[in-house]
């Protein structure tokens, strides 16, 4: 009971988060999701994601405390995503969190969204190793992070220059006529396939930067598809869908591979939506076995955005003695 109970908010894309942890241990994580909204247009629409946050914010809170067993009263800090995201999503969540800390008197803390992907798998695995190298695949981002201490210090190794891994997972999924969001969709039907039927390619497989690229191979498979289409050939959607999945777990895991060697570390971290790919868990966990690498990859509902990963951060940051943030903390949709 020395452990701090900390509420966290995260609102920075579709979903509505909000978890209860105590130190290390999970008590609620509440989700609304949008995503249902979206599906139409084939991708989140920043408009409607916030409206949805703002419709569901209080009941969500509500739910969490209620599975938690505590009361509003018990909280002793609310934290929250302050940024990288959509901007009017973020705001929603960051006014949220203002008015709980001021309201209860409790200290505000806003994270960044990444550092607490990398923080919620002590839910699951304990504290992390120090330092650890974590991969973060979802549908806004997909990059490398040297992590010496979550609650002190994330550095940037790497990050895609254009789409994000999901979102290639998104857009492919749509170019072979699959639902919304693709990932989940693509990643069945490639059970089906071969991963060696087409050879697609690897951005930036050989530059030597722990950067990423997946335009190019989204771009080469939506013309594989519309030549075979124009020829008036059938396509083996579970083919393409494979060959283009492996390309994409190829080119994340030889980097975070890459990565791990560089920086002669012996933990790697895999987070973010994507990390649900059953192809990108095996040939990582393969990889690694190779490598003498330890993988850590937490169970698919605490990789997805949840308000439980913003929570843990927040305990760090309280057993940390970190500095709370100020109540005029701004939502920054470019936080680094
Ligand atoms: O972390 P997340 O829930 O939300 C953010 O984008 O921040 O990630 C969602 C992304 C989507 O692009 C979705 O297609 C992808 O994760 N995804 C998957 C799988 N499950 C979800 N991609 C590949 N394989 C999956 N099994
Ligand atoms: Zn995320």
């Amino acid at each position: 009971a020395d452990e701090p109970l900390v509420l966290g908010i995260e609102t920075s894309c579709d979903e509505t988060g909000v978890g209860i942890v105590r130190g290390h241990t999970l008590l609620a994580n509440a989700i609304a999701s949008s995503v249902e909204e979206h599906a139409r247009f084939g991708g989140v629409v920043p408009e409607v994601a916030s409206r949805a946050h703002l419709e569901a914010m209080t009941p969500t809170v509500e739910r969490a405390l209620d599975t938690a067993g505590v009361k509003l009263a018990d909280i002793d800090a609310v934290a929250v995503t302050a940024g990288p995201g959509l901007a009017g999503a973020l705001l929603v969540g960051v006014a949220a969190a203002k008015a709980y800390a001021l309201g209860l008197g409790v200290p505000l803390y806003g994270v960044n969204h990444l550092a607490a992907h990398v923080a919620v798998d002590q839910l699951e695995h304990g504290p992390l190793p120090r330092p650890c190298i974590a991969l973060l695949v979802s549908g806004g981002h997909s990059s490398l992070l040297l992590v010496p201490d979550v609650a002190r210090e994330v550095i940037s190794l790497g990050s895609t220059v254009d789409d994000a891994a999901g979102e290639a997972f998104d857009k492919v999924a749509r170019v072979l006529g699959l639902p919304f969001p693709g990932g989940p969709h693509i990643d069945r039907a490639a059970r089906e396939g071969s991963g060696l039927a087409i050879a697609f390619p690897r951005g930036k497989y050989d530059d030597g930067t722990l950067d990423f690229s997946f335009s190019g191979l989204k771009t080469a498979v939506a013309r594989w598809v519309e030549a075979r289409q124009a020829a008036g050939e059938s396509i083996h959607v579970p083919d393409v869908a494979a060959s283009f999945q492996e390309a994409v777990v190829d080119v994340l895991t030889r980097k975070a591979l890459d990565a791990c060697r560089r920086y002669d570390v012996r933990d790697l971290l895999i987070g973010g939506g994507v990390a649900a790919n059953s192809r990108l868990r095996a040939l990582a966990q393969e990889r690694c076995d190779a490598a003498g690498v330890r993988l850590r990859v937490p169970r698919p509902g605490l990789c997805t955005d949840n308000g439980a990963m913003v929570a843990t951060l927040g305990a760090d940051l309280v057993r940390a003695g970190a500095p709370p943030s100020a109540l005029d903390i701004p939502a920054d949709s470019s936080l680094p």
